[in-house]
């Protein structure tokens, strides 16, 4: 039976301990298509058992491709080449609440020989879907998505014809009109099978795991800055078997870190968590907060940085200033909002978050669902068309939550609720799984006191 709520009580103890959290929910879509798409069989460690992942994943199953469980917990992908899946699925492709997974898949399959339908949950059949059925039909695939009068944009279902015979994609150089990892990597995939390069450039850049993968598999992809460029000129179209290892999810520890930081005297490791510089924006507004995350490198796993964060180190101060996020920043910490949402919510000064629009089409309208949320713990948190503006304090007992069914309003909520001054309770909170299954034992394992039915 799923899980639909929390019982929250604020913590009595600080949170102590030493934790992994799942592997990265992004790195994983990667793993599994890029391998999926290789030139032999690709062993993938690490690899997240939250639903976004596994919809990946079922998704390739459908088409043929080979999935082996070791008994040391690593997969084995048997890779089938870039000339084409094994099949057709037998049905609709559903893809649940995961957006990667959906604008992902969606760059393969305009490049193969069969008809495909991509569908989602209510939350993602919301979701603006003209972002990438309009540069990829610029390079002559065929795909299109239902009409959405109020939004005026495609979302899905997205129906794919495949190419006709004898057809192949063309060449694309295209500016993104919205720094986006999903539709960089969807237009990239496309190129790894299209005639000629794709040129890409970005406003500023955005999460680069697909380029660091692909450059690790041997593809010819060369980045300058925010343009990204996939020549495919002289290329056996081959992407090498590599193995890979998924380093720890950097927005799964940022509520981690949050929670650590909101508890007096905390002191908690998270071991192996992905550094990527295009991620680490949140570690950086903490620090201006006054907060302090000590990253301990680890080195690299697939052209990936890795290392072991450590808060609540002596010399941290405690957040005392409001969070300032805008402009690249808010690119580079786009998923961990939510959880700065509830730093910034402890700190009695003003916080301003902007530049972030992109936050009203994620798993929910994030800014509507944040604002709420800090309103109902008694705080003060108004709304603006690109982000919002918080004025902190200590959260109120008593509240009540509703995560409106996505996964990081309900992470945000548990942890704000254990500064809180009673018990909170958390509405809707099973979506948790699709990126962070084990939250409640993470946090448990640390001190707080979660109670799930
Ligand atoms: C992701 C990219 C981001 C991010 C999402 C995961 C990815 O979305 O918010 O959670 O793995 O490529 P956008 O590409 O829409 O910015």
């Amino acid at each position: 039976m799923s899980i639909r709520r929390w019982r929250i009580l604020p913590a009595a103890s600080p949170l102590r301990g030493v934790v992994t959290v799942p592997g990265d929910k992004s790195i994983g879509h990667r793993a599994v298509i890029l391998s999926a798409l290789a030139s032999g069989i690709v062993r993938v460690r690490g690899l997240s058992d939250g639903e976004d992942n596994i919809r990946t994943r079922a998704a390739m199953t459908a088409m043929g491709v080979v999935f082996r469980d070791l008994d040391d917990g690593a997969v084995e992908i048997h890779g089938t080449g870039l000339s084409g899946l094994p099949h057709a699925p037998a049905g609709v492709l559903e893809c649940g609440n995961s957006g990667t997974t959906l604008r992902l898949l969606a760059g393969v399959l305009v490049a193969q020989r069969f008809a495909t339908q991509l569908t989602g949950d209510a939350s993602l059949s919301r979701r603006p879907m003209g972002r990438i059925t309009r540069p990829l039909r610029g390079r002559g695939a065929r795909i299109e998505g239902r009409i959405d009068a109020d939004r005026r944009d495609e979302v899905p279902p997205l129906a794919i014809q495949g190419l006709s015979p004898g057809q192949s994609l063309s060449e694309l150089v295209y500016d993104l009109p919205v720094a986006s990892a999903q539709v960089k990597g969807a237009l990239l995939l496309s190129g790894l099978m299209a005639d000629g390069p794709t040129q890409l450039r970005e406003p500023t850049v955005s999460r680069d795991h697909t380029e660091r993968m692909l450059v690790a598999m041997g593809a010819p992809v060369h980045t300058m800055g925010s343009a990204v460029m996939l020549d495919p000129t002289g290329w056996d179209r081959a992407l090498a078997p590599v193995d890979i290892t998924v380093p720890g999810d950097i927005s799964s520890a940022a509520f981690v870190v949050v929670a650590a930081h909101l508890v007096a005297r905390s002191r908690v490791v998270l071991r192996g968590v992905c550094t990527n510089p295009t991620r680490t924006g949140f570690i950086e507004v903490l620090r201006d907060m006054g907060g302090l995350v000590a990253v301990d490198p680890r080195g690299e796993t697939t052209g990936e940085p890795l290392g072991d964060l450590h808060v609540g180190l002596p010399g941290s101060e405690g957040l005392r200033r409001g969070a300032r996020v805008g402009g690249e920043l808010a690119v580079r910490c786009i998923d961990e909002v939510p959880a700065l949402v509830a730093a910034a919510a402890c700190v009695p000064s003003e916080s301003v978050f902007s530049d972030l629009g992109e936050l009203r089409v994620k798993e929910s309208d994030r800014v509507d669902a944040l604002v709420d949320m800090v309103r109902a713990f008694g705080l003060g948190a108004d709304a603006r068309p690109d982000g919002m503006v918080l004025h902190g304090g200590v959260p109120r007992g008593g509240a009540e939550v509703n995560s409106r069914g996505d996964h990081r309003v309900a992470m945000s909520a548990a942890v704000l609720a254990l500064a809180a001054r009673g018990e909170t309770v958390i509405q809707d909170v099973s979506c948790v799984s699709t990126s962070f299954p084990n939250f409640v034992t993470v946090l448990r394992s640390l001190g707080a006191s979660i109670e799930e039915n």
